[in-house]
């Protein structure tokens, strides 16, 4: 049971969350967590001091998904809070997917969105794992331009940012005993984001690799983007923070040996000319930044390896990055693992690293030939 800021007619039970569903009470708090805020219009926004946070935005999208199986078209509504069922199977079990993308404001003031397709799969793909109608990839992509659409002034001035999309397929009817949902919904929410780890988007970080915890395990869902893959990794993560490490590194489960990937994203390694990343083996994310990076590399005359990459030999590298739709490409300038810390690059963004990043964000800004037809244009008045 769901009600948006539309849909104001939700029964009762579907209001029982104090302040769920109502406009206005953004600041309401949860434990430690302060509800969104409400939207501010993109002219208040200072674009030179936005990061990797949540700055809501006016619109947003939303279809649902009856007990037939069948989709509604879906609408593009006010931003707002949820109203959910206590019972909803997403927040009982953990039913739902969601996918990140991120749309581009040219020097022409053209909006590009990139590899949406790509998106619209994984999402199929993931919607079947867990058990959930998938969202026909064609509702999916209109959704996703119409969010962009609706949303256009929040998307960053040319260099400063970009839109990040988080389109999201939940659980959203009530069930106790454990199964899939009765009904599911759909949205496409956003907002304008800038670099994802503190200093910039060129600035080396600093990782360590987790030796206790496992991300993921074979034959389990690493390679969903699930909401349930991403709480797990906080507590490691929270600790590496503290200890001044940007981020986490993981190893498989099984021989705890090999590398999985970042909290965050997917990872890469330079030894002279070859560019090495973890095979998909079914435990970790098959990133879309990834598959567009392998490509990319691979057409600049690198050998790219995507097989076991194990520990040693990434301490051994001339050079390391991470990337993934949020992160981009984030040159990592040291990994501390055993308590030995590999410094790649006297810790400065190496030459491949900075190569890859130059050319993904040229294609993605429209600054650059876009020859493989990666980027779909937004007209600006495609939600109307
Ligand atoms: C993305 O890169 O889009 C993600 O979803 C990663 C997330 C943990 C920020």
């Amino acid at each position: 049971m769901l009600s948006t800021p539309r849909a104001r007619a939700a029964p009762r039970a579907a209001r029982a969350t104090p302040g769920a569903g109502r406009r206005g009470e953004g600041s309401r708090r949860i434990g430690r967590a302060r509800a969104v805020s409400e939207p501010k219009p993109a002219s208040e926004i200072d674009w030179n001091a936005i990061g990797f946070g949540l700055t809501p935005t006016s619109h947003m999208f939303v279809a649902t998904c009856d007990l037939g199986g069948t989709w509604s078209a879906g609408e593009v509504v006010p931003f707002g809070n949820l109203s959910l069922s206590p019972a909803a199977a997403v927040l009982n079990y953990g039913q739902g997917v969601f996918e990140g993308m991120k749309a581009f404001r040219t020097k022409d003031d053209e909006l590009l969105v990139f590899r949406p397709d790509e998106n619209a799969a994984r999402c199929e793909e993931g919607s079947l794992r867990m058990s959930m109608p998938p969202v026909p990839r064609d509702l999916f992509q209109q959704a996703v331009m119409k969010t962009i659409s609706a949303n256009a002034d929040y998307v960053p001035p040319v260099g400063l940012g970009s839109l990040y999309l988080r389109p999201l397929l939940i659980g959203t009817g009530a069930i106790l005993g454990l199964g899939p949902a009765p009904s599911y919904t759909f949205l496409v929410y956003c907002s304008p984001v800038a670099s994802y780890f503190k200093g910039g988007q060129l600035t080396p970080i600093d990782l360590t690799v987790e030796e206790t915890y496992h991300r993921a395990a074979p034959g389990g869902s690493g390679s969903t983007k699930c909401i349930g893959n991403y709480s797990p990794v906080l507590k490691v993560q929270l600790e590496a923070k503290r200890q001044g490490f940007s981020d986490v590194m993981y190893l498989d489960a099984r021989e705890n040996k090999y590398i999985e990937e970042v909290s965050s994203c997917n990872f890469f390694c330079v030894k002279g000319n070859t560019i090495s990343t973890p095979a998909l083996q079914g435990s970790i994310l098959p990133g879309i930044t990834r598959k567009s990076i392998c490509e990319m590399a691979a057409a600049r005359g690198f050998k790219v390896e995507e097989r076991n990459v194990s520990i040693e030999e990434v301490m051994d590298a001339d050079e390391c990055f991470c990337t993934g739709t949020a992160v981009v490409v984030a040159p990592v300038g040291s990994i501390t693992y055993k308590g030995k810390k590999a410094q790649f690059c006297d810790g400065k963004t190496g030459p491949v690293t900075q190569a890859m990043y130059d050319e993904l964000t040229g294609i993605q800004q429209g600054r650059i030939p876009d020859e493989r037809g990666w980027n779909v244009k937004v007209p600006k008045d495609f939600h109307l």
